[in-house]
């Protein structure tokens, strides 16, 4: 098989290896299944960014689960969020009475994961938890915390791992810093 060419982004310092994440995600999951205590939980992904954690985590946290997957855009102009979430993809499934777990790539200003958070308790789930890989804490504007966070980081942009700029970069194995010479 040949070997994927990531040329194009090794200059990009990593901020965490695959190694590393992998280790963590592992952690993470199994905390998770500690935490459901035996029970069954919907496992809600975050498009696109969350889409490799949770297939990490899904197999890490090894209970009785499903999917399902929500889209959501919120509006940015460079750093500055208006504050609107629109929802651009609903839940497949009702999650009343069931335990659910929402999965993100990263908590910014965490005006995303509070929208889906009010979206979802409306639908009367048993329990919420929330899991974000990464967590930018110094940019929160809601006030909303995750109950299980990968790693926090400071300022900057990062992609891999799911995330990406402008589309690319997703599958990178490694969560890199994206530098400003490659934005140019
Ligand atoms: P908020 O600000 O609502 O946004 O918490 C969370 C979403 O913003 C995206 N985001 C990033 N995506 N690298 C990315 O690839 C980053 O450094 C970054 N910071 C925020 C991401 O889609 C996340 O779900
Ligand atoms: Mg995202």
């Amino acid at each position: 098989m040949p070997t994927p060419d990531y040329t194009a982004t090794e200059n990009l310092p990593i901020l965490f290896s695959r190694d590393q994440i992998q280790a963590r995600v592992a952690e993470l999951g199994h905390q998770i299944r500690e935490d459901l205590n035996g029970e069954p939980a919907v496992l809600i992904g975050v498009l696109k960014g969350a889409a490799i954690f949770l297939a990490d985590l899904a197999r890490n946290i090894g209970a009785d689960c499903t999917f399902d997957f929500v889209s959501a855009s919120s509006y940015k102009s460079g750093t500055q969020t208006s504050g609107a979430v629109q929802l651009i993809k609903d839940l497949d499934e009702p999650i009343e009475n069931k335990n659910i777990v929402v999965i993100e790539d990263i908590l910014d200003t965490g005006v995303t994961l509070s929208f889906l958070y009010s979206h979802f308790e409306r639908h009367k789930p048993r329990s919420i938890r929330i899991a974000a890989l990464l967590d930018k804490p110094s940019r929160r504007i809601q006030p909303i915390r995750a109950d299980y966070v990968g790693f926090e980081i400071p300022n900057e942009f990062v992609v891999g791992y799911g995330m990406d700029y402008a589309e690319r970069y997703r599958n990178l194995p490694d969560i890199r810093i994206l530098t400003p010479e490659v934005i140019a």
